[in-house]
This record gives C-alpha cells, sequence and structure tokens, in this order.
C-alpha cells in the first residue's frame, strides 16, 4: 500500500515536471498573458476545452450580423487547437473538467469601429453561471475580441495526453487598454508588402492588442496604390505586380476592421512625394527638381483632393495622416516659375510649406477627416494647424510635452525608441518608452492619445518584416495597454513572459526573432524557444 502510494505520488510529480516543462514555462502562481491585463486573479486547477468548443450568445445585445464575432472566435479555436494531434478520448474525463465552450454577452448592438470605443471586457473561466462554460463580457465586440485574445493564451496543449488545457483555473481577468491609439507602421513604398504579408501583419497586431495599421503607402521610391481619381497616379509603382488596386486596399481595410484595427491611410506632402509625378510629371517642380510638390499649381491640390475624395470611400477611419516632415525647400527656390508665383504672393519658402501643409488639411477636412501630421509642421507653424490636427511625433524625446501643452492632441513614436528599422534599439527601450514622460497634468495627459511604432521600409520586405517587427513592437504594445502601475519598472520582472508570447508567436506561423540581440536576430545558439 505504502508503496503503491509512493508510486502515484512519483508519477504526479514527474507528471507535473512534464507539465511545467511541456507547458513552456508555465509556472504555478506565474501567468504568461501578454499584454498584462488590467486586473487577474487565477486558481491552480484545470480545465481541458472540448473538441467541439462551442460559441453561445445567449441573452446578448448584439446580433454578429457581420459575423465579426462568429469568424474570430472560430480563428481563435483553430489557433488554438492548430494542426495538434487531439485524439484524446473524453469519455474517460470526469464532464465537470471540460470546458464546452464560451457564452459572450455583449452590450452593444453597433460594431461600428472607430477611434476610441470601448475596447474593455471581462472574462471569466469557467462561468459562475454555466460552470461547463467560460464566460466573457464586453460593451462592445471589439472589447470582445480582446478576451478572445486573452483567452486563448490561457490555452495550452500538452503532447502527453493530446489534450487542450485551460490550465490555473478559476480565472477573472477585467481589462481595458491604457491608450485608445496603440498603432503600428507600414510602409509599402520603399518596399512593396504583398497582400498576404499584409494580412499576416495584422493578424499578428491582433494577438498583441495593437489597434491601428498606419499605412504610409506612398514615399520617393513608389506609388503603389490605385486612386481612381488619378490614374496615372500608379505608375510611380516599381512593377505591375508590385501595387494595390482600389478594390485590394480596401479589402484590407475590411480585413482590419474586422478584427478591430482601424487603417491612418498616409499620403505625405508636399516632401517625400516624388514618384506621383511619374504619371503626372507636372507635380514635379522640373523634371530635374522633382520634389516637394510643386506648391505654385492648382492642380497639385486638385490631385490631393482626388486623391483624399478616394480615401474617404474606404478610408473609414476618423483620421488620416498628411505627412509634412522633412520638406527641403530648395527644389522651390531653384525653379523659375515657382519663384515668380512665391514673389506674387509675398511668401517667402517656410511660409510656402506653411500655406502647403494648411490648404492640404483643408482639403481634408472637407472630406471629414481629422488629420495627423508628421511633428515638423507643429515645431513650425504649431499655433496655425487645423485644431483637429493630431501631431505625430519622431524626432525625439519631450515633443509631445509641448504638443499638448499647446492643446493639441499627440501620438508618440520618438525614433530614438520606437523605430523599428532602428535595429540596434533593444527591446528593453521599448519596454521603458513612457508616452506621457514629464507630463503631470491629467487634462493634458488626455491629449497624448497613444503611441506607434515605426516599420519604414528601407530594408524589409516579404523576407524580413515580421521578425523586424517582433517581439519589439509587441514591448511596445505592453506599455501602451497596460495600466501605469501594472507596467514592470525593471524589463527584466517582463522577460520570461515575453519571451513565453514571442515563441507563442512562432507557434502560431509568425516570424518573431529572438529577445536575445539586436532587432531581427536569429537565435545565437541552440536551445528552447523560451531562453532565447
Ligand atoms: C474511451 O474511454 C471510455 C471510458 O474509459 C471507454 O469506455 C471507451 O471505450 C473509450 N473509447 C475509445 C474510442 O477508446
Ligand atoms: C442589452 O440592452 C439593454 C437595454 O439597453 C440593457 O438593459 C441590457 O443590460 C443589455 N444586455 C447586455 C447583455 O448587456
Ligand atoms: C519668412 O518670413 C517670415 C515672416 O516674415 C519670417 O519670420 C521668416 O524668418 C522667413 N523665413 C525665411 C526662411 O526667410
Ligand atoms: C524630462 O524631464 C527631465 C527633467 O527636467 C529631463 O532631464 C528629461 O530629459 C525629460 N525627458 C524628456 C523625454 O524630455
Amino acid at each position: 500500500m505504502g508503496l503503491q502510494l509512493l508510486r502515484v505520488w512519483l508519477l504526479l510529480f514527474l507528471f507535473g515536471l512534464v507539465a511545467i516543462v511541456g507547458g513552456g514555462g508555465v509556472n504555478v502562481g506565474d501567468f504568461n498573458i501578454w499584454p498584462m491585463p488590467k486586473s487577474v486573479t487565477n486558481g491552480h486547477r484545470k480545465l481541458y476545452m472540448a473538441l467541439d468548443f462551442q460559441l453561445i450568445t445567449e441573452g446578448t445585445n448584439y446580433s454578429d450580423a457581420s459575423g465579426i464575432l462568429k469568424e474570430a472566435f472560430t480563428t481563435m479555436v483553430d489557433v488554438v487547437q492548430m494542426d495538434y494531434a487531439l485524439d484524446a478520448n473524453f469519455s474517460a474525463l470526469h464532464p465537470s473538467v471540460v470546458l464546452k465552450g464560451l457564452q459572450v454577452l455583449i452590450s452593444s448592438p453597433n460594431d461600428q469601429l472607430q477611434y476610441g470605443i470601448d475596447e474593455s471586457y471581462k472574462l471569466l473561466v469557467p462561468s459562475p453561471y454555466k460552470p461547463d462554460f467560460a464566460h466573457l463580457e464586453a460593451q462592445t465586440v471589439y472589447g470582445a475580441l480582446h478576451g478572445l485574445q486573452t483567452f486563448s493564451q490561457l490555452c495550452h496543449f500538452n503532447s502527453a495526453t493530446s489534450r487542450i488545457e485551460v490550465l490555473m483555473v478559476p480565472w477573472t481577468i477585467i481589462d481595458q487598454p491604457r491608450f485608445s491609439y496603440r498603432g503600428l507602421l507600414i510602409d509599402t513604398s520603399r518596399h512593396y508588402q504583398p497582400l498576404p504579408m499584409i494580412k499576416k501583419v495584422i493578424d499578428s497586431m491582433v494577438y498583441a492588442k495593437l489597434n491601428v495599421l498606419h499605412w504610409h503607402i506612398v514615399d520617393t521610391q513608389s506609388f503603389p496604390l490605385e486612386i481612381p481619381s488619378y490614374p496615372k497616379l500608379w505608375d510611380g509603382a516599381y512593377s505591375f505586380s508590385e501595387r494595390y488596386t482600389f478594390a485590394e486596399a480596401a479589402e484590407i481595410v475590411s480585413y482590419a476592421q474586422r478584427r478591430g484595427i482601424n487603417v491612418l491611410a498616409e499620403i505625405d506632402v508636399p516632401g517625400h512625394a516624388l514618384s506621383w509625378g511619374r504619371g503626372y510629371p507636372s507635380l514635379w517642380p522640373s523634371k530635374n527638381c522633382q520634389q516637394p510638390l510643386d506648391v505654385s499649381s492648382e492642380f497639385t491640390f486638385k490631385v490631393i483632393d482626388g486623391i483624399l475624395s478616394d480615401f474617404s470611400k474606404i478610408f473609414k477611419f476618423k483620421f488620416v495622416h498628411l505627412g509634412g516632415d522633412e520638406v527641403d525647400t530648395s527644389c522651390w527656390m531653384s525653379t523659375p516659375h515657382i519663384m515668380n508665383w512665391l514673389r506674387k504672393h509675398g511668401m517667402n519658402e517656410s511660409e510656402a510649406y506653411q500655406y502647403f501643409v494648411l490648404r492640404a488639411q483643408k482639403i481634408a477636412l472637407s472630406h471629414g477627416y481629422e488629420i495627423v501630421n508628421w511633428e515638423e509642421t507643429f515645431n513650425n507653424f504649431g499655433s496655425k494647424l487645423s485644431r483637429k490636427t493630431v501631431v505625430h511625433n519622431w524626432l525625439g524625446g519631450g515633443v509631445a510635452e509641448k504638443v499638448v501643452a499647446a492643446g493639441l492632441r499627440c501620438i508618440v513614436s520618438n525614433q530614438d525608441k520606437w523605430y523599428l528599422d532602428h535595429l540596434d534599439t533593444t527591446w528593453q527601450q521599448f519596454y521603458m518608452n513612457e508616452p506621457l514622460t514629464n507630463i503631470t497634468n491629467t487634462e493634458q495627459q488626455k491629449l497624448v492619445i497613444g503611441g506607434e511604432v515605426c516599420m519604414w521600409g528601407e530594408t524589409v520586405d516579404g523576407s524580413d518584416i515580421e521578425q523586424t517587427i517582433w517581439p519589439r513592437a509587441a514591448a511596445a504594445a505592453e506599455r501602451l495597454w497596460t495600466t501605469y502601475n501594472k507596467l514592470a519598472r525593471d524589463p527584466k520582472q517582463v522577460t520570461r513572459r515575453l519571451a513565453h508570447f514571442r515563441c507563442l508567436l512562432n507557434q502560431r506561423g509568425i516570424a518573431a526573432a529572438p529577445l536575445a540581440g539586436p532587432g531581427r536576430g536569429a537565435p545565437q545558439e541552440p536551445g528552447s524557444c523560451y531562453s532565447q
């Protein structure tokens, strides 16, 4: 009898050990949710996810006519179950340890995705009301989508039993984001990103609860997007196959929206616009001095109006980004017809830059947009900007502080910390970059609507974009999601949890790079994913 008991204990001990190792560093009393929720309590029991895990929505106010919830649920279950060999015999399990599904209650019938919607949720596993189900409540379907992501991170495949386990129940998770704008920039001008790659980036953003894809569509090098009003603009694409049709752009927006992600479209004017003139050379100051866009020509503003008119049909986010950075006016000053125009209008070069930006702002406003502009516009003529401007910081720290003191809104992307193309910037630096640095007034704090990490495209294409974005974007995602007092003061406190999230991304088919070393690095030595 004694020996029997010892054997049983030994077995349990070994099994526990296997569970800890096999579960990928899931230690008792410690969990791996990324980004960290606002409030979490958990226990130490284990449930098993039924093979036919069900969604039930009785009692909800949300009809899901668009199928957003159903699709997100099915995708989540697929991501959790993957291609694992789930052939365990469930009839051997006591019914009380099998989780049959998830009940979702959503208060708002509306699924219009817009800036500032309620993204909160509450997740209880198991449900106190229906113990063989988990319970998810949210104001909006988009809050519920975040809850699904969190739920997916509580589930683990156990290769010894061939079952999906929900460890450490009961869970009570109450969550909401700290900032309403949590962005990632992609740049499709320096390199074209194929449509499936953009969709994959969107999928991966969902895992980290980022909610804005800032699409820097066009720049000096190429103009890859079809603009129906001015069909020769995409003559500036690298090739016929490196283009997005208008319908494909609409498809990207819809794909993102259904996952709770807004698309912020950018046309950067008047600098960074050389490629526009390949189809319409009169947008250039001259054939051999090709940017900024010709400020003296009415045609320039007609084209901007045409683009923004077309944009307003598919880019339904409240904001459009009009760039306005790094404007080198020397082509204006060396082109006779522009110099004459300036003289006639009594403008010098900096006044012409201001005139251009403000006129483009008025066009955007006339199409119902609020505006995002890079910080140089604020630095040069901040008091002249429309009050509907959000200033996008990039040059360095300390800018948000000045912007909000002037009563304008700000997005933080200081390049020394949040530029993903700066490969030397470590995930720890991404994690510690605080958008509200030196802003103590609570009214001013509210004007910082969030932040964004920027994946400039000079050295990324489909071959390396994922590993340049991840895991560092995830570090910023936690900073933007998690309530201030729950953020780690020392990145060492989150290393293990971030490593786990990085491995989760790999398991889900996202090529996230190891934590060790600089951005986009390869593993440095043999070893477990969790120790790289
Ligand atoms: C599953 O387990 C039950 C109870 O242990 C057993 O009766 C049944 O035959 C098993 N089914 C299969 C397919 O192995
Ligand atoms: C549905 O809407 C009604 C009326 O606004 C509200 O009283 C009820 O609590 C809502 N149900 C849920 C599940 O939020
Ligand atoms: C342009 O004119 C403004 C207003 O007269 C002046 O403040 C500014 O210094 C001038 N800029 C340049 C580059 O000459
Ligand atoms: C915040 O203020 C401190 C003290 O004035 C200063 O040293 C620091 O550089 C400021 N940080 C930023 C990002 O401006």
